[in-house]
């Protein structure tokens, strides 16, 4: 008699495949990335990225409420200013749209969930890096640190949970600690983009940001063939302090995710960015894709390769469903 062993008893029925699955996405586990923009009084849809839009401070307020009423787990919010400069100054202004923003989510979730701020430059400069430049035109490290640190309190002042320094700057989660610590915010947590890479799937992200950036991050951003750095990344972001770290983009990285998430002792969060997003919106649309089933199963992977927690455009819906 063959076979004697047989894994399918364990697939019969839905109540049998429920009964052992061994990974769960929850809305508790998901993050929803938010963009606000300066000036306009009506969402402005993203075209790159169907189903997402620019929030006006007003409709920001209510996919605030609408995410924590379906019990997503945390807000992720970026800003779009309508004036840009070489030093990204409306990044650290309090009445920068980021920050007002920060105020107004707060005021209306309250701690009910986890309020998360970008904390980068990018979206604030005119050139688009997401670091301040030197006079030859390079990202420069540590002038950029002093204002990560002056964003972050900013940040912290306006209501942030935790802060998450995307920029990819050497010693930017230390930096960031001290100056939260120095300005009494000692409960402030940074969530930190430990490990991300300089990728293509970050296209319709520009568009969502009115990017200015000309050329290309690979200076500071991983070169995707590399897994080892992503474990010197870690280790230095859990000596400077980091709170939960994350990996991105997602869907390409799995390898990543798994691998820092053996290693961590802290949280570890995925990004699965406006590429991601995209390039399954644009399948189902064609019909392509069966679009409910993919996108559960993008989470699931992502879940299953380590992430905690799981930051998705899709976050509100998905918790939604799942509830
Ligand atoms: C940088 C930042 C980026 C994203 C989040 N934070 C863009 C980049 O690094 O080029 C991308 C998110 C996405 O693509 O969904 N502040």
């Amino acid at each position: 008699m063959f076979p004697t062993q047989r894994p399918r008893r364990l697939r019969t029925t839905p109540a049998m495949r429920r009964l052992v699955a061994e990974t769960e996405v929850r809305p508790r586990n998901l993050i929803l990335p938010m963009f606000v923009r300066e000036g306009v009084t009506e969402p402005v849809p993203i075209a790159s990225m169907p189903g997402v839009v620019q929030h006006s401070r007003d409709s920001l307020r209510k996919a605030a409420a609408e995410a924590v009423a379906a019990g997503v787990g945390g807000l992720m919010l970026f800003g779009v200013p309508e004036h840009y400069d070489a030093v990204g100054s409306a990044g650290v202004d309090p009445d920068g749209v980021l920050n007002v923003a920060l105020a107004d989510v707060r005021a209306e979730v309250g701690d009910d969930a986890v309020i998360m701020s970008d904390c980068c430059l990018d979206e604030f400069t005119d050139h688009g890096h997401c670091g301040v430049l030197d006079e030859s035109g390079a990202v420069d490290n540590d002038a950029t640190l002093a204002v990560y640190a002056e964003m972050a309190v900013a940040q912290a002042e306006a209501g942030a949970h935790m802060v998450g320094p995307s920029g990819m700057m050497d010693g930017q989660v230390g930096v960031i600690r001290e100056a939260l610590d120095g300005a009494g915010h000692t409960d402030t947590g940074i969530l930190a983009y430990t490990v991300k890479y300089a990728s293509a799937f970050y296209g319709p992200f520009r568009e969502a940001v009115n990017s200015q950036l000309k050329g290309d991050r690979k200076t500071y951003q991983q070169d995707p063939p590399n897994a080892r750095e992503a474990l010197r990344e870690l280790a230095l972001d859990l000596e400077e302090g980091a709170d939960a770290v994350m990996v991105k983009p997602a869907m390409s990285y799995l390898d990543i995710v798994r691998v820092v998430a053996d290693n961590a002792d802290v949280p570890v969060a995925a990004y699965q960015i406006s590429g991601e997003y995209a390039m399954v919106e644009a399948a189902a649309a064609n019909g392509w894709l069966d679009r409910d089933r993919t996108i559960l199963e993008t989470l699931t992977g992502i879940r299953r390769a380590g992430a905690d927690l799981v930051l998705t455009y899709w976050a509100t819906e998905v918790a939604t469903r799942l509830t």
